[in-house]
């Protein structure tokens, strides 16, 4: 399984909504957990991994906290409220970070790996990652939300730090 690089095709597709939970997709999912924390990333999107379907597993609990993997099928934000500003970056996008404004709260929901519904929200981290996450299943990266002219500059960035490889994990 590898991490594929922005601006990879598959990145930019609106992924499919998952129809059956199958034995291939629970070993799928553990693979991108697996993956997630080996990149040490907070969370992951399955076209990140060159699967374009309505997945993404996350965990945004402190490490020392233990394993505590969230995975959201078919998610929808059935909810926003305020405005918050903070750093992202994306194992995507290695080596670059950049302040984006989203929602500050959102209420999420999906179905889980063994598909049950599930309801997710909050604020904070919970609330950015799963932005973040939800965006990759539409197709959009944290880079394609920068302002014109921090995305002139990002590319430019980019151009020289971006990894040769199809491999950023
Ligand atoms: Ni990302």
């Amino acid at each position: 399984m590898k991490i594929l690089v922005y601006p990879h095709e598959i990145l930019r597709t609106k992924a499919e909504p998952v129809r059956e939970i199958t034995g291939e997709l629970q070993g799928f999912i553990d693979r991108m957990i697996e993956k997630m924390y080996r990149a040490e990333g907070v969370g992951l999107a399955a076209n990140q991994v060159g699967k374009p379907i309505q997945l993404l597993v996350m965990d945004v609990t402190p490490s020392e906290a233990g394993a505590n993997p969230v995975v959201v099928i078919n998610p929808i934000i059935t909810e926003t409220e305020g405005s918050a500003t903070h750093e992202e970056g994306c194992l995507s996008v290695p080596n670059y970070s950049a302040k984006i404004t989203r929602p500050a709260r959102v209420e999420v929901k999906g179905y889980d790996r063994h598909g049950k519904e599930i309801r997710l929200e909050g604020d904070g981290l919970i609330s950015r990652c799963l932005q973040h996450e939800i965006d990759h299943l539409h197709g959009i990266c944290f880079v394609d939300r920068l302002s014109p002219l921090k995305k002139g500059l990002f590319r430019k960035k980019w151009a020289k730090i971006r990894p040769p490889e199809e491999d950023a994990g």
